[in-house]
């Protein structure tokens, strides 16, 4: 059963739109859907080498934004969560993924739109509300759309792609 390890994953209360959106992913799952499967049992997404790097590049960034706003947290400097938090917000998903609107599948460009608006939440809420717990409740909504997603795609460099 390729989904075992995604139950906790998908019936884990949220507050945001994602519980819909990962329900769709659990059907497309099950209906094999129109990708193809890693051997693992995520659904591959082919992309030219360079539209992965593209990708994967992001990816990094959202992780050490992710590691910044923590150390920032961790010394309750509000203005720093609020800063490193809204370059990883919707500014940077349009410049990051517009341009694959046309080969990334509607599910994940919805996944990728979600965790930008979370961190656009956590700006906003660290900039008025000023609660590190909160904002802690907040990054850890926003981690697990990573999960989610992580669990469910993989990246592949198309064959016969040298760019
Ligand atoms: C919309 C889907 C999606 C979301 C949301 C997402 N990722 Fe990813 N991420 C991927 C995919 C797909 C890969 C490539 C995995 C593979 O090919 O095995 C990846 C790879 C990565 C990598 C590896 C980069 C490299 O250079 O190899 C890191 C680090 C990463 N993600 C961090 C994050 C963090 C942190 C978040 C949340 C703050 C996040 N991702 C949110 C889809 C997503």
């Amino acid at each position: 059963m390729k989904n075992s390890i995604l139950p906790g994953l998908f019936v884990q209360p949220q507050k945001s739109a994602l519980a819909g959106l990962t329900f769709a992913l659990a059907l497309a799952g099950v209906n094999g859907a129109a990708w193809a499967e890693s051997a693992d049992g995520r659904q591959v997404i082919e992309l030219t080498a360079a539209q992965r790097a593209h990708v994967l590049g992001e990816m990094r960034a959202l992780l050490s934004g992710t590691q910044a706003i923590l150390a920032a947290l961790a010394v309750d400097d509000m203005a720093a969560v609020a800063g490193q938090a809204s370059a990883l917000g919707m500014n940077m998903g349009h410049k990051a993924e517009n341009h694959l609107h046309d080969v990334l599948p509607p599910a994940f460009m919805q996944l990728g739109m979600a965790i930008h608006l979370d961190f656009d939440r956590i700006a906003a809420d660290a900039e008025t509300r000023k609660d590190s717990k909160h904002s802690l409740q907040q990054l850890s909504t926003a981690l697990n759309t990573c999960a989610v997603c992580h669990e469910a795609y993989q990246i592949q460099v198309l064959k016969h792609s040298k760019k």
